[in-house]
């Protein structure tokens, strides 16, 4: 591509830092990625809503993960299942008997936490005085509603705590309707709630949150630990492919103390997040355990009937869950930085937020602008350009002060700016700033499309 280069770097950068978990809280809430959800009334514990910039962020992480789960891969199928199921699905789950934390309550702070998270139960880790922690007692985390007119006992269901179960008791029909014989996966991404004792870290754990959810579901011919491995690589690759700084992800191998008693082997996904680790998927390798349950319960036959060997059997399952609202989380701090940069030419020390999304995950692509908003015609040619851009990128029209427009893009993680000036309406060639490098380019107009859909495309 002949780019006619105008690499002038204006600014020097001196230090980068990270930025703490309440800085990205407010900077989330002042552009309009996350709000608390009913600010108005007070809030309410663990949800939360995307705001304009937030709900195309949290689209593109999924997208991004649709697109490697199920759109580039032929032994993947979709799926969208309801939220509310009949309540026996809980049952064969095991998530009625056993989906409980253990909760702990000072009587004197009246404060309450997950035991797990306690140190010790001698004093209250809040307000310090001893002797006041109740003996734990567990908590079932599924949130109840009642279907129908009747609020009684036979009315009861559940808000679903995992899409994944969705999965389980649909699988006969998707596998015949889809005409998938073992190896293959069905993915969904879709709600999930569970009424979390202490939901806290910003959108880390909350009570409603959305999951991403691979089951892949293999036959008994001695591959099934290799296709869990190949698993764990193949998220591995994900994440270091949309930019996820490596040295902030590990991959947790539980040991056989850690893991169900039904999971050969569990590896979790984990991101060091500004207070410390925290899980962001968990692939298992989970045997038969979740047909098995459902075949005993229902009493209906979900095993795979294998035509060339006139054979049923119940396929073993690899599960890798993760989820959406945490990577979303994942892909803000991730990118968030803080830097301290020098301009050349008059020494003066500035800083500067920046959110280094990866292209394909960053809200907005492109930011276009005039260089002044009081010249008609280059605003009439910016909004052109914006305008053309559209239907390819995720393009937008900004006018006001230079440096405001590139401080305000960088906050919001935009990869690429335009400027048009005089010269753009001399010679039709336009500046594009990185923001990275901050470093400027001269595109010529008929080549900025190529240009940029060259810096955008999705990784493969
Ligand atoms: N079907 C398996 C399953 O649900 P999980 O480890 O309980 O496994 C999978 O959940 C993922 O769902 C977690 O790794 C996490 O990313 C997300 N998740 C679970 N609870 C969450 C919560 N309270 N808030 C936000 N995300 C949560």
């Amino acid at each position: 591509m002949q780019l006619s280069a105008n690499a002038s770097r204006v600014t020097q950068e001196v230090a980068s830092s990270r930025v703490g978990l309440d800085e990205i809280a407010a900077l989330a809430k002042r552009r309009g990625f996350i709000f608390q959800s009913s600010e108005i009334y007070g809030g309410i514990g663990g949800f939360w809503d995307y705001g304009p910039l937030g709900a195309v962020l949290k689209r593109n992480v999924r997208d991004a993960w649709w697109r490697e789960i199920v759109t580039l891969r032929d032994d993947v199928v979709p799926f969208d299942s309801s939220i509310v199921m009949h309540p026996l699905t809980w049952k064969a789950s095991g998530h009625i008997d056993v989906f409980a934390d253990r909760m702990v309550d000072c009587r004197n702070c009246k404060h309450r936490f997950r035991a797990d998270h306690l140190a010790s139960l001698e004093k209250c880790p809040d307000c310090g005085m001893a002797g006041t922690l109740t003996q734990p007692r567990p908590f079932n985390l599924m949130l109840k509603t009642f279907v129908g007119p009747m609020e009684d006992s036979s009315a009861v269901a559940y808000l679903r705590p995992e899409t994944a179960q969705g999965i389980f008791v649909n699988f006969k029909n998707i596998y015949q309707s889809a005409r998938k014989k073992p190896p293959f996966g069905i993915a969904q991404v879709g709600k999930s709630f569970r009424n979390e004792i202490t939901p806290g870290n910003f959108t880390f754990r909350s009570r409603e949150f959305e999951q991403m959810e691979l089951e892949y579901f293999v036959p008994h011919d001695g591959q099934d630990m290799a296709c869990f491995r190949a698993w764990v690589e193949a998220r591995k690759a994900w994440y270091s492919k949309y930019g996820v700084r490596p040295e902030r992800v590990r991959f947790y191998e539980l040991s056989p103390e850690e893991r169900p008693h039904y999971a050969q082997a569990c590896v979790d996904v984990e991101y060091e997040f500004p207070w410390g680790w925290g899980e962001l998927e968990s692939i298992a390798h989970r045997g038969t355990y979740d047909l098995d349950a459902h075949i005993k319960l229902s009493g209906k036959d979900l095993t795979f009937f294998d035509e060339a060997s006139k054979s049923k059997y119940v396929p073993i399952l690899i599960e890798a869950s993760a989820g959406l609202d945490r990577t979303t989380l994942v892909m803000l701090v991730d990118a968030c930085e803080q830097e301290t940069i020098i301009d050349e030419e008059s020494g003066k020390e500035s800083k500067r937020t920046v959110l280094r999304f990866h292209p394909q995950i960053a809200p907005v692509q492109i930011g276009v602008f005039p260089l002044a908003r009081n010249k008609a015609d280059l605003v009439e040619r910016a909004q052109t350009v914006e305008r053309e851009l559209r239907p390819y990128f995720r393009s937008q029209y900004d006018e006001g002060n230079v440096g405001q427009l590139y401080r305000r893009q960088d906050e919001i993680g935009t990869p690429f700016c335009i400027m048009i000036d005089y010269q753009t309406l001399a010679d039709g060639t336009l500046t594009v700033r990185d923001r990275d490098s901050m470093k400027q380019d001269r595109v010529s107009q008929d080549q900025l499309h190529a240009f940029l859909t060259e810096r955008t495309r999705p990784p493969t």
